[in-house]
């Protein structure tokens, strides 16, 4: 669960913080981000000692933060030109750079080959316009495939599946034959590897070994063709806890209860059988709870067992069979997503539909993406008061104008009534929710984002919008 101390000690920072920053306002705990790059190091120490992490700057980015990644022993996976940025402004050597993304410009290619990081290509169109400006650079480029089109079933929520048959991202893996037949078209390009995202929040280890299997088998024909394929890169995918593991079965077993515990009799993640009543036990789409959580899945997967070529081998065995590649992960949620909260403002405490209870806050869905892409699992708690013998438990709404502008599907429990004024605290925003779909909807400013250090130092990462941050003349 949350490694973010919610005691007193918040409360009374939450109010320095207000002042200096105002509400709504994400912040991110920096020792956290640190234990969780240890403990991935840790795995690959104990399991793996050939691992390797690039944090993906995606989750969450500033330069403050990438610092303390490096300092980590970390690389970077970037996907745009400003979070290449990031990473080589806060430290990281270009070498330990992967560009990844599905629409690189000529010019972030031209970058990324100038400086000899490692070239993620996403297509085989790619790959020609890779080696053209390889070429006129007079230079060879680093490359990893990046393959889709794995047959894995539901393995988490649609809009974060990456790796299965409809995908916009990666080479489908049917064609990938056809491609390995052809690289002597691509002089240019150094092939390192292979690298797969599955997806995020994936909540157990079969999907990831069901592709490291794979891709050993396709990298033992890459060392066939080529001489070497020194590097395996899994994505990430590291799910976090939203919810403990009893929190999450009663938020199941509310649910099947249909006792208005959804909104407008949503049912989540979960579906009716042939005899209209909800399976509890299955939920479709993202989950908010895995017993291997961050990088406990990673060690599970280490120690998982993987199919290379119809035999049953342990997933090292199954690396060293390949000359032991260097295994690159690339986690973000599992190293930002607990080290971050947002703190909002009840503005109104209310009913909806007559009976139920709703609260609403500063902010909307544009400052915590994860309720319109996720589900919105995160915890909330309310600062400050005496527990009332009664939990309050209610619907939190948005203030933007459209009505899917929830902030919980679902109702949470909170220790008592809140009032207008009240800070709210959402746990588990470190990564993503916070910066994902800011805009200024409504002509609301983005909140200000900060890093918070263990003595309680801040770094801004990007202050509340103005007026004139909205508005050009
Ligand atoms: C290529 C790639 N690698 C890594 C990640 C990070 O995934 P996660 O935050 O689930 O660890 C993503 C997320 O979209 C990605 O697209």
């Amino acid at each position: 669960m949350t490694p973010v101390d919610l005691d007193g000690t918040l409360a009374h920072s939450a109010q320095g913080w207000r002042e200096a920053y105002g509400l709504p306002l994400h912040v991110t705990f920096l020792p956290a981000v640190r234990d969780n790059l240890r403990a991935f190091a840790q795995v690959f120490r104990d399991a793996y000692p050939r691992g390797s992490i690039r944090y993906a700057v995606k989750a969450s980015g500033h330069p403050a933060l990438l610092a303390a990644v490096a300092q980590g022993g970390a690389g970077a996976d970037a996907a745009s030109p400003f979070e290449v940025r990031c990473a080589l402004r806060a430290g990281i050597p270009p070498q330990a750079v992967n560009v990844n993304g599905n629409g690189k410009e000529d010019s972030l290619i031209r970058e990324a080959v100038a400086r000899d990081m490692l070239l993620v290509a996403d297509s085989s169109e790619e790959l020609g316009q890779a080696e053209a400006v390889a070429r006129s650079l007079g230079r060879q480029a680093r490359v990893l495939l990046r393959l889709s089109g794995f047959v894995l079933g539901e393995v988490t929520g649609a809009r974060i599946l990456t790796g299965g048959t409809w995908s916009k991202f990666g080479i489908p893996i049917d064609e990938i034959q056809g491609l390995l037949e052809n690289l002597a078209a691509f002089p240019s390009l150094r092939f390192q590897g292979l690298h797969a995202h599955i997806g995020s929040q994936l909540t157990r280890p079969e999907p990831y070994l069901a592709v490291l299997g794979r891709m050993v088998e396709l990298g033992l024909e890459l060392k066939a063709r080529t001489g070497s394929c020194p590097i395996l890169n899994l994505g990430g995918g590291f799910p976090v806890n939203y919810l403990d593991g009893p929190a999450w079965d009663a938020l199941r077993r509310r649910l099947a209860a249909r006792d208005g515990f959804g909104w407008n009799g949503t049912t989540g993640g979960l579906r009716a059988g042939a005899d209209g009543v909800l399976d509890a036990s299955r939920w479709h789409g993202t989950a908010f709870h895995s017993p291997w959580p961050k990088a406990e899945m990673l060690r599970a997967v280490l120690q998982g067992r993987v199919r290379v070529e119809g035999r049953a081998l342990g997933a090292r065995e199954a690396l060293a069979s390949l000359g032991e590649p260097e295994l690159m992960v690339e986690p973000g949620r599992s190293i930002v997503e607990d080290a971050g909260i947002t703190l909002c403002t009840v503005v109104q405490v209310r009913r909806a539909a007559t009976v139920h209870n709703l609260v609403t806050v500063d902010m909307g869905v544009t400052s915590h993406a994860d309720a319109l892409l996720e589900g919105g699992g995160n915890r909330w708690q309310l600062l400050g008061g005496a527990a009332e013998s009664e939990p309050f438990e209610t619907f939190i709404a948005g203030n933007l104008c459209f009505s899917g502008d929830l902030l919980t599907p679902f109702k949470t429990s909170l220790h008592r009534r809140p009032r207008r004024g009240d800070t709210l605290v959402l746990r588990d925003t470190g990564a993503y929710s916070g910066h994902f779909l800011a805009s200024n909807a409504n002509a609301f400013p983005r909140p200000a984002r900060i890093l918070v250090e263990g003595d309680g130092g801040i770094t801004v990462m990007k202050l509340r919008d103005r007026f004139q941050d909205l508005f050009s003349q």
